[in-house]
């Protein structure tokens, strides 16, 4: 974990387990965790990766067939373990809401050094993340399908965490493609890369230098409080850059929510 003292608080006094282990019987095989989720997930995980979020865990199989494949990394597990609308919907599987954080501590208990439920919608479990200094290698989504909080799910992540890599499951399903591509739509398509098979998806953050014109070069330098002549470089003809670890927006009218990375030397780059 690369550890801040932000991110301490958020091990010691938020991501805690249970002192007894809950007396609920485990389910250890139920779950959606595929094959072809496997074949999209397995590139990106290592023996080196340090920080894993993933977005809807249900009863834990895929948090521990990821903890499994990254034996090194934390992974933090965000879910409302309340279901999703499909799930409430069904008879089948709205049985096992009563019990189901229960039921995912009893499965993830034998990883409990490892995997850590931080119980919150998605939304309010990834601010949380960042406001902690989590930086994530991977963030998996698997949370609701819905395509506005999909959509909610990838605008945050991209947002907040443009150098992690971004997978995610039900790629088969129109609500959730059509989020991932709307939101990816917005961001410049250089900064990042993206595959898929019929179940699963992948962004790979792309490290680019962007190149500003005058009027936002100077808006960021006055908001830096940076002390370059913007003005005199125009004239003496420098290209003033700005970097940026993965994707951006398009646009950047909207670079409020593109996070700024400190200003070095003379010029951005
Ligand atoms: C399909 S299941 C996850 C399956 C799990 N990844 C697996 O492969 O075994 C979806 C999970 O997302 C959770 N969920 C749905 N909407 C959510 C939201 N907006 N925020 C957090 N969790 C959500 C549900 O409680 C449910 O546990």
């Amino acid at each position: 974990m690369r550890s801040t003292r932000s991110s301490d608080v958020l091990f010691q006094e938020i991501l805690n387990w249970p002192a007894d282990k809950p007396n609920v019987p485990p389910k250890m095989s139920q779950g959606w965790f595929s094959g072809l989720n496997q074949a999209i997930l397995s590139p990106t995980l290592s023996d080196q990766t340090k920080m894993v979020i993933e977005v809807g865990s249900w009863m834990g199989k895929s948090t521990r067939w990821i903890s499994d494949q990254a034996p090194n990394a934390i992974v933090i597990a965000i879910d409302t373990w309340l279901g999703a609308v499909e799930l409430i919907s069904d008879e089948q599987h709205r049985k096992f809401l009563p019990t189901l954080y229960e039921t995912f501590l009893v499965n993830c208990w034998d990883y409990r050094t490892k995997i850590f439920p931080l119980r919150a919608d998605s939304i309010t479990g990834l601010r949380v993340c960042k406001k902690h200094g989590i930086q994530p290698d991977m963030i998996f989504v698997d949370g609701s399908h819905e395509y506005r909080s999909v959509l909610g799910d990838m605008l945050t992540i991209l947002e907040e965490f443009p150098s992690s890599i971004i997978t995610g499951d039900d790629y088969w399903n129109a609500g959730v493609r059509n989020a991932v591509h709307d939101a990816l739509a917005q961001f410049d398509p250089k900064s990042y890369t993206f595959n898929s098979n019929k179940r699963a998806f992948c962004v790979r953050p792309q490290p680019t230098v962007i190149e500003l014109d005058t009027s936002k070069k100077k808006k960021i330098a006055e908001e830096a409080k940076h002390d370059v002549d913007v003005a005199a470089e125009e004239e003496a003809g420098a290209i003033v850059t700005y970097p940026v670890p993965g994707p951006h927006r398009v646009s950047l009218e909207d670079r409020d929510t593109v996070t700024p990375i400190p200003l070095r030397g003379k010029h951005w780059a």
